[in-house]
């Protein structure tokens, strides 16, 4: 059998999710930025996630760095008649090695249901796409006192018919909906709390050994001055970031952050 990775073993996640802005220029212009300003060295595994139509442009400027690249939405379907969708075949044929699934902007904004999710998941991982699953609870729901079960039943759905095997290629990104774009990041407790509850439903779901190996990042108004706080805390392997990753020097700070951080955690 081969080796378990240990708790210590996991390798630091940093995403940016660009989310809807840039343009044709300033994509071109900030993938070149943090091209350059990449330590080719650096113990992580780093992704931005262009909006579609950039994401061509970014695989050119970005040919052979060391940043891959993700989109931010796949299908559920493999090809045909599907309006304004795009396959995981498509963005696999522009060098997309990464996928965003169930973002929370996509489950509140746009109504995509668990099972869509979850399908979207299968899709991913089916068609050789590596995915960031995100899940996380409004604040409603935490006030409630019911951020647990949120996101133990947002796992439960998703991860329903992905096999053991095929987590290796799954980062979850717990993203608490109050954090994101709020300018509130959560407190280093919280999110040691959620990730601790993240990695028990993974255990419930799998075991404790797959639980201990795969990553599970931190999403919500991650900037630079709150990265050390977060990154030290016992579990959390990185971060999706949104607003920071959108300027090359903070994006940059939070991916060197990462590496010092979680290394030390
Ligand atoms: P912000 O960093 O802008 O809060 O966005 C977080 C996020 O949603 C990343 O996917």
């Amino acid at each position: 059998m081969p080796p378990v990775p240990s708790y210590g073993m996991r390798r630091p996640f940093i995403g940016g999710n660009w989310k809807m802005n840039t343009d044709h220029a300033s994509a071109r212009s900030l993938a070149h930025a943090i091209d350059e300003g990449i330590a080719d060295d650096l113990q992580a595994d780093i992704v931005v996630f262009p909006p579609f139509p950039y994401l061509l442009t970014v695989a050119e400027v970005m040919a052979g760095s060391v940043v891959a690249l993700g989109a931010q939405d796949l299908s559920s379907e493999a090809n045909g008649a599907r309006t304004g969708e795009v396959s995981a075949e498509m963005l696999r044929d522009v060098g997309a090695s990464w996928v965003i699934v169930g973002h929370s902007e996509r489950r509140h904004k746009v109504g995509e249901s668990e099972s869509l999710i979850a399908d979207k998941l299968s899709m991913a991982l089916g068609s050789g796409l590596r995915a960031v699953l995100c899940v996380g609870e409004t604040r409603e729901e935490r006030d409630a006192g019911k951020a647990h079960d949120i996101i133990a039943a947002q796992l439960r759905s998703a991860l329903a018919s992905v096999d053991a095997a095929a987590m290796v290629d799954v980062v979850i990104a717990y993203e608490p909906v109050w954090a994101i774009g709020t300018g509130i990041t959560a407190q280093p407790s919280d999110a040691g709390e959620a990730h601790r509850e993240i990695r028990s439903a993974l255990a419930g779901r799998y075991d404790a050994r797959l639980a201990s190996s795969v990553r599970v990042v931190y999403g919500g108004s991650l900037v630079p001055a709150a990265a050390k706080a977060i990154f030290s805390v016992d579990g959390v392997d990185g971060g999706l970031v949104g607003g920071a990753s959108l300027k090359a020097p903070d994006f940059l700070a939070l991916c060197s952050a990462a590496t010092v951080g979680v290394a030390a955690s």
